[in-house]
């Protein structure tokens, strides 16, 4: 038991490595990962499908287009379909994470791609949400410009959910100026926010925080 979480320990410390490293880790990674994760007491994408399901009605659920970022194995994917969602398309760099995803038949097309401030390959306003369960740690990871490109990919009226770890948030962390940044989007006019809650037990016991923004 110990050994075991030694070895989770040692998971998590590297996928807050540098990019090549850090997606190195996520492939060892992903024959475990749910099942990790789970034991762990991980409910980003429960949160993230419950804030996706607050603002898009059951009516218009198998119609919403949905890409989620940071695609990993699919658990955001399974949930919103169980909520009744059907048009889902994953993107995520980590072709060995996207191909445990593959195995559940739950996105229609899958995008082995980061995001970063720049373009990826997909037409701008393609989605009517765009989910973003887990997306940020420590290094390697989704940089605070990307913000950019997740507006860009959404249409005008859609949605984008994003859910992390609150402590990363923190002065002189990873992602210290990512709400200062998020805020001056406001303010240029380009989303508004819907929902801004911090929430125990993210995992263990470290808090989460949840956005919703509106692209307007
Ligand atoms: C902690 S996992 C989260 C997976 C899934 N969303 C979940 O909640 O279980 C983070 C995922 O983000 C992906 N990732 C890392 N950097 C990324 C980037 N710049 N663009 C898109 N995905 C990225 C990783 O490959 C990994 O699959």
């Amino acid at each position: 038991m110990l050994n075991l979480n030694r070895v989770l320990a040692e998971r998590i410390h590297s996928i807050n490595a540098p990019t090549e490293q850090s997606q190195e880790a996520y492939a060892e990674w992903t024959p475990t990962y749910e099942q990790d994760l789970k034991g762990e007491g991980y409910c980003s994408p429960e949160v993230t499908v419950k804030y996706v399901c607050d603002v898009i009605p059951d009516e218009s659920r198998a119609s919403t287009r949905v890409l989620d970022i940071g695609a990993g194995t699919g658990l955001v994917a399974k949930l919103l379909r169980e909520r009744g969602f059907m048009c889902m398309d994953a993107l995520d760099p980590n072709d060995t994470m996207l191909r445990e995803a593959r195995k559940h038949n739950l996105y229609d097309n899958y995008f082995l791609e980061y995001i970063t401030s720049k373009p990826t390959s997909i037409q701008e306003g393609t989605y009517d949400v765009l989910t973003g369960s887990g997306i940020y740690a420590t290094d390697g990871h989704v940089p605070l410009g990307a913000i950019i490109e997740m507006i860009r990919l959404v249409k005008k009226g859609g949605f984008i959910v994003l859910v992390t770890r609150f402590i990363l948030l923190a002065a002189d962390g990873p992602y210290e100026q990512l709400e200062p940044l998020m805020k001056q989007l406001e303010e240029e006019g380009r989303w508004r926010a819907i929902h801004r809650d911090v929430f125990p037990r993210y995992y263990r016991n470290y808090e989460g925080i949840a956005w919703v923004f509106q692209k307007v």
